[in-house]
C-alpha cells in the first residue's frame, strides 16, 4: 500500500470508529433510577431520580465522556452587550463555575405527546461562583471602556426553570432548545483592569455595577440566555442523549 492509501484508510477508518461511537448505546449508570411514564406520581419520580442521581453526573460519566460539571469549565464565551448607555462585545476564556453540586431539584414537569417530548425543571443553587478571564471593549454614553483582565462573581440563591424543548427521533431525544431565566438574590462581581491598568476608573466602574447588578444582569441575561440554549442544548445531546434511548430511560 502506498503511503497516501494508508493515510486514507486511517482517516475512513478513524470515521467510522467516530460513527460507530456517536451511534453507541450505552447504559447509564446503575444507581440512576427509571421511571415508567405510566405511573401515578411520573413527576415525582423523576424530580427524586435526577436529584438522587444528580452527583453521579456532576462527578462525570467516563462512558459517556461527560466532563465533569463542578467546576463547570468552558473554554471561550464571546458576546454582545447592550443596556441602556452601555454597550459593547466581550470575550471570557477559562470560565470555571463552582457550585452545581449542590442544585436542588424542586419539581419536574414532563411534556411528553407524539414526537414532543419537553421537560421543566425548577431549581435552584445555593451558591455559585463563577472565575475567568475577559476581555471587553465598548462605550458608556460617549466615554470608550475596554480591556483584559481577571474576573469572577459569586452568586447566592439562584432559582431557576430549565425549560427543555425536543422531539424524539428514532428513539433519542434531540433538545431543540434550552431555556433557562435564572433570579439571583444577590450577586457580587470583582473584575481586574478594564480601563487597561487605570486603577481608579476600574474601582468607580466595580462600584457602580455591585451597586446596580440588578440592572446590568437584567441586560446581561439575553446574551446568556441564547448561549445557554445553544450550548447546553449541544451539551446534552451530545454527552447524554444521543446515547440513550428514550425507550428505556423514560420508558
Ligand atoms: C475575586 O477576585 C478578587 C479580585 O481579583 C479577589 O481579591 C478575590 O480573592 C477573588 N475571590 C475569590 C473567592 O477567589
Amino acid at each position: 500500500m502506498s503511503t497516501t492509501t494508508m493515510l486514507f484508510c486511517a482517516i475512513l477508518c478513524a470515521l467510522l470508529v467516530a460513527q460507530a461511537s456517536c451511534a453507541e448505546e450505552v447504559s447509564l449508570p446503575r444507581s440512576v433510577k427509571v421511571c415508567n411514564r405510566r405511573s401515578s406520581d411520573y413527576s415525582s419520580c423523576l424530580r427524586l431520580a435526577i436529584q438522587e442521581s444528580w452527583l453521579t453526573f456532576v462527578k462525570g460519566i467516563p462512558q459517556l465522556q461527560l466532563p465533569v460539571l463542578d467546576p463547570m469549565s468552558m473554554d471561550y464565551i464571546e458576546s454582545n452587550y447592550q443596556a441602556a448607555e452601555i454597550s459593547g462585545r466581550f470575550s471570557l476564556r477559562d470560565v470555571k463555575t463552582y457550585g452545581l453540586a449542590r442544585t436542588n431539584f424542586l419539581a419536574v414537569r414532563p411534556y411528553f405527546s407524539g414526537n414532543t417530548m419537553n421537560m421543566e425543571i425548577d431549581v435552584e443553587v445555593p451558591k455559585a461562583f463563577i472565575d475567568g478571564n475577559y476581555k471587553a471593549d465598548g462605550s458608556i454614553g460617549l466615554y470608550k471602556i475596554g480591556g483584559k483582565g481577571y474576573f469572577n462573581v459569586s452568586i447566592d440563591h439562584i432559582s431557576a426553570t430549565w425549560s427543555l424543548e425536543g422531539h424524539v427521533d428514532d428513539d433519542r431525544w434531540i433538545i431543540d432548545h434550552l431555556h433557562i431565566y435564572p433570579d439571583v438574590e444577590k450577586l457580587k462581581v470583582h473584575f481586574t483592569d478594564l480601563f487597561n491598568g487605570n486603577d481608579e476608573l476600574n474601582k468607580a466602574a466595580l462600584s457602580l455595577v455591585n451597586e446596580y447588578w440588578q440592572v446590568f444582569y437584567k441586560g446581561f441575561l439575553p446574551s446568556l440566555e441564547k448561549h445557554w440554549d445553544q450550548y447546553l442544548s449541544d451539551f446534552l445531546n451530545r454527552f447524554i442523549f444521543s446515547k440513550i434511548s428514550v425507550s428505556k430511560v423514560f420508558p
